[in-house]
């Protein structure tokens, strides 16, 4: 029912963790099933130099945060920003359509973490 690459980044999720001196933080929370991501960026010159993020939900929940990471890490503010949470689940190799909404929160908790970026920046 996962693909592949799904439980590749469910069993083994890349950038776990949280950033001290991040200066950009998004957090979501998932209403159908209380599930909550929270992603830490570290931006410089409009650029990400780090990613990394905390979950607390289902495997797919996990697996799409850890691609986002991978997505977004070394792109501008204005490239992550195009990154929708179709793009994530298509980047996985698809998600079964009940999961599809766990998938919401990745891209989410990005754009979150990148608006308070630009709100801490005053931009
Ligand atoms: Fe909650 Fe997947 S079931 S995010």
């Amino acid at each position: 029912m996962y693909t592949e690459k799904v439980m590749d980044h469910f069993t083994n999720p890349r950038n776990v963790g949280e950033i001290s001196d991040a200066n950009g933080v998004g957090e979501v929370g998932n209403a159908k099933c209380g599930d909550i991501m929270r992603i830490y960026l570290k931006v410089e010159d409009d650029i990400i130099k780090d990613v990394k993020f905390k979950t607390f939900g289902c495997g797919a929940a996990i697996a799409t945060s850890s691609m986002v990471t991978e997505l977004v890490m070394g792109k501008t503010l204005d490239e992550a920003l195009e990154i929708s949470n179709q793009a994530v689940a298509e980047a996985l190799g698809g998600l079964p359509p009940a999961k599809m909404h766990c998938s919401n929160l990745a891209a989410d908790a990005l754009h979150e973490a990148i608006k308070d970026y630009i709100e801490k920046k005053g931009k």
